[in-house]
């Protein structure tokens, strides 16, 4: 079991599968990418899966998400998928891409085990993702979430960060086409993960701002008490019901307490937080022949290390080194 020294214990397993991504979004990373991790030191495809497996027959893992930078530039996708589905006890599997490359791939992750998807999209409005992603690419992102919905993966969750002057006037608009494709829309506050480190507090739009706004179309009833577990995101009836709308609020509502993940970044690092500073290494013990054993016994190690939170409201609060697009959101 993977417990902190807060009794929080981990259950939710995030895996970067690559750091590189086809989009820039200037909320992110700079225009020119960035210094790639190199090929070599990557982890393969066996030894996620091998990671995988130790975790959920070892560590009580049940939940696995895939994420990137971009997950589906991964070739290995859908096969580690499908080896991870064959493992006992099966964990559920999803994915958080741009869903740039869903079109494509949507009907053979689920044919090999993937439950569900989430996509990042920003706007509606075809000229202001050319912007903000710096690709025009929204066509592609459009018809991969139908691409998702059609396969099955479903719920298919819809992620959106607004941004000042860019699209933040967009967050009733984006609701109304939510609910009238059938994808749960998720908004979330900007978090000081960026490449460029060029976050800034004042410059954010927060959930209560995104609130207001969706509030001048729609009435939005927060949901009970409890229902929202170890999730991030908040969720609200939209008008009533069924339909609902999530805001995850990071920065003004921290849900750290109740936080269930660890992660694993492309090159073998254990993460405890998305925030947190240090890393414990597993691909050294994995290519120096260690057994099973000796992985969970420093994975259980470096979770025990987890901080309290995010450190956000510190004023010593310090980014990580690595950025969003290689921590895998
Ligand atoms: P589901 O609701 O189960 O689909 O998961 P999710 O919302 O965690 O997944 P997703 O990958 O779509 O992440 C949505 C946003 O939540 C991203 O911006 C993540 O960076 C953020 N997020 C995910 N995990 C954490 C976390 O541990 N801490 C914080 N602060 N944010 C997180
Ligand atoms: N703050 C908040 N969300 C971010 N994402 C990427 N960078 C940031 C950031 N600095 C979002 C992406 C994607 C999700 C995984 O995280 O837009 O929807
Ligand atoms: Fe790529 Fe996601 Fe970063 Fe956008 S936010 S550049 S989609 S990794």
């Amino acid at each position: 079991m993977l417990i902190d020294t807060y009794d929080r214990v981990a259950t939710d397993l995030r895996v970067s599968l690559t750091d590189r991504c086809n989009l820039r979004c200037t909320y992110c990373m700079p225009e020119e990418g960035l210094q790639w991790l190199a090929k070599p030191d990557l982890l393969t495809d066996d030894e996620i899966v091998r990671l995988i497996d130790i975790a959920v027959t070892r560590l009580g893992i049940t939940e696995v998400r895939f994420t990137g930078g971009e997950p589906l530039l991964r070739p290995g996708l859908v096969s580690i998928v499908e080896r991870c589905a064959a493992l006992a006890p099966r964990p559920r599997m999803s994915l958080t891409t741009n869903g740039i490359g869903l079109r494509r791939t949507a009907a053979a992750l689920k044919a090999a085990g993937l439950d569900r998807v989430n996509v990042s999209l920003d706007t509606l409005r075809p000229d202001v993702f050319k912007t903000l992603t710096r690709r025009d690419r929204h066509h592609d992102v459009l018809a991969g979430l139908e691409a998702a919905r059609e396969a099955g993966l479903t719920p298919v969750k819809v992620n959106t960060v607004l941004m000042p002057g860019l699209n933040d006037d967009e967050a009733p608009e984006l609701l109304a086409w939510a609910v009238e494709h059938g994808y749960e829309l998720r908004f979330i506050e900007q978090m000081p993960l960026d490449a460029q480190h060029g976050w800034k507090r004042d410059g954010m739009i927060t959930a209560g701002d995104i609130l207001r706004s969706l509030r001048t179309r729609f009435t939005l009833t927060e949901e009970g008490a409890g229902e929202r577990g170890s999730a991030p995101a908040e969720r609200w009836l939209v008008d009533g019901g069924p339909h609902r709308v999530g805001v995850i609020a990071s920065v003004t509502r921290p849900f750290c307490r109740a936080c269930d993940r660890t992660r694993l970044t492309a090159d073998g690092q254990v993460r405890t937080c998305l925030f947190a500073r240090e890393e414990t290494d597993l691909r050294g013990a994995l290519r120096s022949d260690a057994p099973d054993e000796e992985i969970a016994r420093i994975w259980t190690l470096a979770m025990w290390g987890k901080k309290a939170g995010s450190g956000l409201d510190d004023p010593s609060f310090l980014q990580p080194d690595r950025p969003m697009s290689a921590i895998g959101g």
